[in-house]
């Protein structure tokens, strides 16, 4: 596990390295890119060895999910997460934001709000409005460099009833926060209290930093994990995005069965032979794998917090409590959101996600991607202080 090697990624059409993305999204197809939410480093090796052997096995048929594939999930949440996932709860289907979108029909009507905390994922926002819902902001607050929910706006949303559903994003893209077990279980208690469904994205819940704990929501009450749809896959973690895979627990016997006809409906629920191959063996065998590119990953952030205070004091890290995006502040180069924008991707050079995609509560800062190698860091931070060099003269 050198999590240190430098892989050539242009070679095939990575979506974060491909120029002609670049130059679409940044208007450069040379910027050096920390936008798209996927690593720089190969899969855990068990998966690697278990998709060379169904490679070399030759025959791509359809696939069943076995036993032993829900035990290697289930296994995982219970040693990682001490949440015991019923295996008669899961609904499976091709992607997270395929089973959002899915929910949010279920569950709401066309004019109907859904509930998000901005800054937020991007696509939550394209996913309510393409399906005719209205977003629902419930912004987060950032008090002395950390964000909090606020939970009265929070309360004061949630009892309107044409507000149907949250979407929580548990670890939060792209601020960081790993929410406490305290703050889930006042969110849930607001949305119990005004029967406002939860849909918890947790694609990110592996990626949490010691001491802070992914607990998924679901876990804290069986009332609560009546009325929350949780969204997990091991895109992340794994770094397997491309093979497409999304587990969706759904306790709730009435929801399921909906979700379950939609599902066979549409034709959405097979798997391919690939991403059962690497989750089988990822989720089985790959803990060593995470607990190392963890670590790694936290060299970065500490790298990336001392190089900043060095060298662009202007800008500084929000720290991050999970996930392998980092947000930063940029209001001390005090840039308006289009200047900034044009800043990063022109005059340094590097493609990072204008805080505002994320919402207007996110203008004047940034999000970076910091799961790649240090020397790609390095290279980024010193584009970063030369522009910022520049601007100052
Ligand atoms: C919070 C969150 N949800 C969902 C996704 C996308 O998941 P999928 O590719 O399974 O739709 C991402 C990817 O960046 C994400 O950050």
């Amino acid at each position: 596990m050198n999590f240190d090697q430098v892989i050539n990624r242009s070679e095939y059409p990575s979506f974060k390295w491909h120029g002609q993305a670049l130059q679409e999204h940044f208007g450069n197809a040379n910027a050096l890119p920390f936008w798209v939410a996927d690593m720089d480093f190969p899969a855990p090796p068990a998966a690697l060895e278990s998709l060379r052997r169904r490679v070399e096995h030759g025959i791509f048929g359809y696939e069943y999910k076995t036993d032993s594939y829900f035990d290697a999930l289930l296994g995982w949440y219970a040693r990682r997460h001490q949440w015991s996932i019923d295996q008669t709860h899961i609904e499976s289907c091709p992607s997270v934001l395929n089973a959002v979108s899915i929910l949010i029909n279920q569950h709401s009507e066309k004019g109907d709000g859904v509930i998000t905390q901005t800054p937020v994922f991007f696509e939550f926002r394209q996913v309510i409005r393409s399906n005719g819902r209205r977003i629902i902001k419930n912004p987060l607050l950032f008090e002395n460099g950390r964000y909090q929910i606020d939970f009265a706006d929070l309360e004061a949303k949630a009892a309107k009833p044409k507000n149907k559903l949250l979407i929580l994003c548990n670890p939060h893209n792209p601020i960081g926060r790993v929410w406490t077990r305290e703050e889930l279980t006042r969110i849930g208690d607001i949305c119990q209290r005004h029967n406002v469904l939860i849909i918890a994205d947790e694609i990110h819940g592996d990626i949490a930093y010691p001491p802070h704990r992914y607990t998924p929501l679901a876990s804290i009450s069986d009332e609560l994990a009546q009325i929350t749809f949780t969204c997990l896959s091991p895109a992340k973690t794994f770094n397997i995005a491309g093979m497409v895979d999304a587990i969706t627990v759904i306790p709730n016997e009435t929801y399921r069965a909906q979700f379950h006809d939609f599902a066979h409906r549409y034709q959405i629920n097979k798997i391919n032979v690939f991403a059962s191959a690497a989750i089988e063996a990822a989720y089985s065998q790959g803990a060593p794998w995470l607990d190392a590119l963890l670590a790694y990953l936290q060299t970065n952030v500490d790298f990336i917090r001392g190089y900043l205070q060095k060298n662009i004091p202007q800008v500084s890290l929000v720290e991050p409590e999970g996930t392998y995006l980092v947000w930063l502040n940029f209001t001390g180069l005090g840039l308006d959101a289009k200047a900034l924008e044009k800043f990063l991707s022109q005059k340094a050079g590097i493609a990072l996600n204008p805080g505002y995609w994320f919402g207007r509560e996110g203008a004047g800062f940034a999000r970076m991607n910091i799961a790649c190698p240090q020397s790609i860091l390095h290279e980024a931070l010193s584009r970063l202080a030369r522009a910022a060099k520049e601007i100052a003269k």
